[in-house]
């Protein structure tokens, strides 16, 4: 563990608090940290945090912060060595939290699945964090630790040096919170201008020199590898999984990576196709998508009884050099028991355990890796080989 030297106020700083994965982090966060880490919940209404604070079992600091304020946001971010935001949609309200991390050399961790926030943040901010020596991790709950932690630890099994095919099927059941929907459904409406973010984010990256990194889309069908029905998931997973790997060696000369939705049944596929078209289409229209998003109202989310009886697992298809593998990652409730874990033990892995140093903006895999990966294996999420042969 890092000895806390920091002359910063705080270790770690949770904003969001009084919103329904806020509320669950803080949990999570204050029943699992150090004794002696500082922690203070942010928000923009000082009588919900204290309604929050007060159900927790041990003291922390309220401090009042409002996204559309810059000045208080910068004053959040230059108090802490961690900054922990839950407030989406990111890409409506997350700029001025990345913004203010990055020029305070403050470490920053999200709960986005928003590839256009992702790519534009990348954009905006990466080499003002490389600067200050901020490290800025985006998609640190069920986007996409499991996928990304878990393509790396597959890549781990297979020999060095050689090029590597991953394909990660996931399977999951579960509910989601208004703020999941909102986010969901903002992302939807904005397909065009994620693209566009994500072509000039490729072509600002520095290119790889003698070495390919390629996301494979795949087409909805019959896997070979699981022998049941896969639907391609178009998330912002394998677009971090790719980042890892262009960050890493490890992932060897020439890496892809494809990500799919593991399906029992045909007509299940077929009616999750069509009915994701139908909603994409719909978000467009600014009212209808304020309507469908006001089905589940900020704030709420899915009940106690609801989320014990969810649970996810990701298996991981590798090949490489002769060596195949298959893995596997599981848990409890993807969207938010497990996920309030994932962003709680992110934010204290980078503030506590000793990590290569890095900075801009990185993966949990580059940032952290296998550390996340034991505090995670520690609290009940699980990383298997199943089987692996020569
Ligand atoms: N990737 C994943 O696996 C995953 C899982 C779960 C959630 N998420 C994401 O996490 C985000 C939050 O979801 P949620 O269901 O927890 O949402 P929520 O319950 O609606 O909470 C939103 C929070 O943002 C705060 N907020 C809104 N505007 C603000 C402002 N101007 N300044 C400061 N704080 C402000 C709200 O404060 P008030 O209470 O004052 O309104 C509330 O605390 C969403 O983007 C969702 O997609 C991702």
């Amino acid at each position: 563990m890092v000895p806390m030297t920091s002359t910063r106020k705080y270790d770690i700083i949770l904003l969001g608090a009084s919103g329904f994965t806020g509320g669950l982090t803080a949990h999570y966060l204050t029943t699992h940290a150090p004794a002696e880490a500082k922690i203070a919940l942010a928000g923009r209404s000082r009588s919900k945090l204290n309604s929050v604070a007060a159900t927790l079992t041990r003291a922390v600091d309220i401090v009042e912060v409002d996204v559309n304020d810059d000045a208080s946001v910068q004053t959040m971010a230059a108090a802490t060595r961690v900054v922990i935001t839950t407030v989406g949609p990111y890409i409506l309200y997350g700029e001025s939290v990345v913004k203010a991390c990055a020029e305070a050399g403050t470490d920053y961790v999200d709960l986005t699945g928003e590839p256009e926030f992702v790519d534009t943040m990348y954009l905006k901010y990466h080499e003002v964090a490389v600067r200050s020596g901020a490290r800025v991790i985006h998609a640190c709950g069920f986007d996409s630790i499991p996928h990304d932690l878990g393509a790396q630890f597959t890549v781990d099994q297979l020999p060095e040096d050689v090029p590597i095919s991953v394909r990660g099927y996931v399977s999951m059941n579960g509910t989601f919170s208004g703020g999941t929907a909102a986010s969901a459904l903002e992302a939807m409406s904005r397909m065009g201008s994620a693209k566009k973010a994500h072509g000039l984010r490729m072509a600002a990256e520095t290119p790889l020199v003698g070495r390919k990194v390629r996301v494979k889309v795949g087409r909805p069908g019959k896997s070979d590898d699981t022998n049941r029905w896969a639907l391609p998931m178009p998330t912002v997973d394998p677009q971090v999984v790719a980042d890892s790997a262009r960050r890493s060696l490890r992932y060897g000369p020439d890496f892809s990576y494809g990500h799919f939705l593991d399906s029992k049944n045909f007509l299940g596929t077929v009616s999750m196709l069509a009915g994701l078209g139908v909603i994409a289409s719909l978000a467009r229209v600014s009212p209808v998508r304020r309507w469908m998003s006001n089905r589940v109202p900020p704030g709420t989310g899915p009940s106690e009884q609801k989320r014990a009886a969810s649970s996810f697992k990701v298996r991981f298809y590798g090949e490489g050099g002769g060596t195949s593998v298959v893995t596997e990652v599981a848990g409890g409730d993807p969207g938010y028991g497990e996920t309030a874990k994932m962003l709680s033990e992110s934010a204290l892995c980078l503030a506590f355990d000793s990590l290569p140093v890095t900075s801009g903006q990185q993966t949990t895999a580059s940032a952290m890796g296998a550390a996340l990966r034991r505090r995670l294996q520690a609290q009940g999420i699980t990383f298997e080989v199943l089987t692996k042969s020569l």
